[in-house]
């Protein structure tokens, strides 16, 4: 299959190669220790998967150093010919952390029958669909995104890989009032790091010292993580990294320098009309 060809499951867009793997991937069993981090694509996926490993292995780097990001935590429904995230797993000693993009309602129901813990991170639109962009032009696996105004369509037609990112946060924050999910916002982990990682350890069930909680924010800072090339993406020869960064910019706001004014109106219009049924909300002014 070419790389960037699209098919869907139940309505929702996906790689052709995952949908041509979805029984595979839909029967995943998981077991009961294991944990999960899910997110829409370019939330802050990687910076979250890092903090986890980190507090996993008591602040230790090095031991964090051991292997790219990816296959310390597989990504559950990525598929190649010769590999998947699924085979991946399964090869794996437990307790186990696996990554996914999947919209709430096409995780595997293992997940919900073996009450794994999931950690799910949300980015604000305008940001999240920015780096988004960036993203399909640098990584062959994705469609191209065309020009910025004809992406801006796409993204709000919700007819992009992973689907609507309204029906993506949405979902998974309903889904927490019935399942044990830590709900993390990009925008609250840039105000106050170490904050946010004291949450994800409680959620884990750990208590790390105060001095390694401040090792785990310097470890995962935005510098030192594009500067490592176990979370750097450096090596994924899908990406290509000059055409743009994996760690691109790693700041919230960079939406104002892309969106012009009127689209800055449709989008509010576009945000207000999808959010009106639900309690979840989001900061973008900062
Ligand atoms: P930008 O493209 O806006 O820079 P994901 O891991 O879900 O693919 O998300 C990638 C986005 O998170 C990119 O956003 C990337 O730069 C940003 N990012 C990665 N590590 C980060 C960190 N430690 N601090 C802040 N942002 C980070």
């Amino acid at each position: 299959i070419p790389p960037g060809e699209v098919s869907q499951v139940d309505g929702i867009v996906l790689e052709k190669n995952i949908c041509n793997s979805w029984d595979k991937i839909w029967n995943f069993e998981a077991k009961p220790d294991d944990l999960l981090i899910a997110s829409y694509p370019k939330a802050g996926t990687t910076w979250t998967q890092e903090i986890v490993d980190l507090i996993q292995n008591n602040g230790d780097i090095e031991k964090s150093k051991r292997a790219p990001i990816h296959l310390r935590q597989p990504f559950l429904e990525w598929v190649r010919t010769t590999n998947s995230g699924i085979d991946q797993a399964n090869a794996m000693p437990s307790p186990r952390t696996l990554k996914t993009h999947l919209p709430v309602q096409l995780l595997p129901p293992s997940f919900w029958e073996k009450n794994c813990k999931i950690i799910y991170v949300a980015r604000n639109v305008k940001d999240n669909m920015v780096s988004y962009y960036y993203f399909q032009k640098m990584n062959k696996g994705l469609p191209d995104p065309g020009s910025w105004d004809e992406y801006f369509e796409t993204f709000l037609s919700g007819k992009v890989v992973w689907g609507s990112w309204f029906d993506h946060v949405k979902g998974w924050w309903k889904k927490k009032e019935s399942h044990p999910i830590l709900y993390l916002f990009y925008e609250e982990m840039m105000k106050d790091p170490k904050r946010e990682i004291r949450k994800v350890m409680e959620f884990l069930g750990k208590n790390l010292k105060e001095e390694v909680l401040d090792k785990i924010v310097y470890n995962t800072s935005f510098d030192v993580m594009k500067r490592n090339p176990m979370t750097n993406y450096i090596n994924d020869v899908k990406m290509n990294h000059r055409l743009s960064p994996f760690m691109r910019k790693g700041v919230t706001g960079d939406w104002k320098n892309h969106f012009t004014e009127a689209q800055n109106k449709q989008l509010n219009e576009n945000y207000e009309k999808n959010m009106a049924d639900t309690s979840l909300s989001f900061c973008m002014e900062l």
